[in-house]
């Protein structure tokens, strides 16, 4: 039998209900394919600061890099918000990031046909949607320095180097290559000197893809596109703080943050979480919606090379959606657990 380690981190909020209920579809589906995943738990954001005062213990690092893959839920919640940054359970998940060498963030968001109803966009604008955010995770704003603050001013320096972006820009283009061809860099680059050495350093990447169209967009433009006219992109390249940006507007052309899933890869081990938070609102009662873990933990078999787990979480998901099962965050009333169980079923039956 094939077997994987998987460390799991469930961190804050309704970090444990949504991962709860991606284990339970990932076992079903190692059962249908004749897999098993061990699972080892770690502790990352605020309840490792409450734990060990360490929102990123060593023993968490250690223990992702002696796994096969990790597979994450969120972290933080205003308890922490007042701690000193060293502190933030953000700093814990900025420094996991960093220290396994995720520097690409691969954001899916996929319409599929049944599901049209589900955004608040028209049925016209989002029908057909298919792109994927590339997302730059370990480098500009995030982590450039200097940053600091002194009396009566604070400041964070963006800051690119050449092999940072040669490096996002290889992993975008070859995603291109396995989908429609097409990259659409987003930047500033009419204000921002990061942005105009960013498209300088795309341009020459792309001569390696002569098969793939690259297009350039300002950010503000692109954020107005992505509702105007989302069907226009394939591949989205752009750096950590856009990213972050544009993919949380790009789940609502799918219909909720609840249903974005990522990839955080090209370390040693990938990382695997939704794309949204902890959810503080929501948290203890029950109503995440758990599809945007349930899919990470789908492109986490991908990665495994289980790719027909993959296929079968997707089929799965888009069954239940497409049956008209909703959690509330999509206008329905069922709990995370009835969502869980609903998907796992389903893996048995597509
Ligand atoms: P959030 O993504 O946690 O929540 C934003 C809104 O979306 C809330 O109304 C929430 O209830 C809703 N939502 C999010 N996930 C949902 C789900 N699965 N099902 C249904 N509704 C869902 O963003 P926020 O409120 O800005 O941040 C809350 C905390 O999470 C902050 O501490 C923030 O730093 C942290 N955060 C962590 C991550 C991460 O761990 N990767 C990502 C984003 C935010
Ligand atoms: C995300 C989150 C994180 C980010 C925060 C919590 C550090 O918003 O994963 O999208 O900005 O990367
Ligand atoms: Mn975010």
């Amino acid at each position: 039998m094939r077997e994987y380690k998987i460390a799991v981190i469930e961190g804050d909020g309704i970090g444990p209900e949504i991962i709860r209920e991606a284990i339970k579809v990932l076992d079903k589906v190692g059962e249908k394919e004749g897999f098993k995943l061990n699972y080892s738990h770690y502790l990352l954001g605020g309840v490792a600061v409450d734990k060990t005062g360490d929102p990123c213990p060593p023993e968490t690092i250690e223990g992702a890099l002696n796994s096969d893959a990790v597979l994450f839920g969120a972290i933080g919640g205003p308890k922490w918000d007042t701690l000193p940054k060293e502190k933030r359970p953000e700093t814990g998940l900025l420094k996991i990031r960093k220290e396994l060498g995720l520097f690409a963030n691969l954001r899916p968001a996929v319409v599929f046909d049944q599901f049209v109803d589900a955004s608040p966009l028209k049925p016209e604008v989002v029908k057909g949607v298919d792109l994927l955010v590339v997302r730059e995770l370990t480098g500009g704003i995030y982590f450039g320095q200097p940053r600091g603050r002194e009396e009566n001013q604070a400041f964070n320096t963006m800051r690119y180097t050449r092999e940072e972006i040669e490096r996002i820009a290889h992993i975008a283009f070859k995603e291109a290559q396995k989908r429609r061809k097409k990259v659409t860099s987003i930047d500033k680059a009419n204000v921002l000197e990061v942005s105009q050495f960013w498209r300088e350093i795309v341009e020459e990447v792309a001569k390696n893809y002569p098969d793939v169209e690259l297009e350039h967009m300002y950010v503000d433009n692109g954020a107005m596109q992505l509702v105007r006219n989302p069907r226009q992109f394939d591949v989205i390249l752009t750096g950590n703080i856009f990213g972050d940006i544009l993919s949380d507007e790009a789940s609502m052309i799918v219909g909720s943050i609840g249903l974005l899933p990522s990839a955080s890869i090209g370390g040693k081990v990938g990382l695997f979480e939704p794309i949204h938070g902890s959810a503080p609102d929501i948290a203890g009662k029950g109503i995440a919606n758990p599809i945007a873990t349930i899919l990470s933990a789908g492109m986490m078999l991908g990665y495994l090379g289980e790719v027909e787990g993959e296929r079968r979480i997707k089929r799965a998901v888009e069954k239940v959606l497409a049956e008209g099962h909703r959690t509330p965050d999509l206008g329905g009333n069922l709990t995370t657990q009835e969502m869980g169980d609903l998907i796992a079923k389903a893996v048995e039956e597509v």
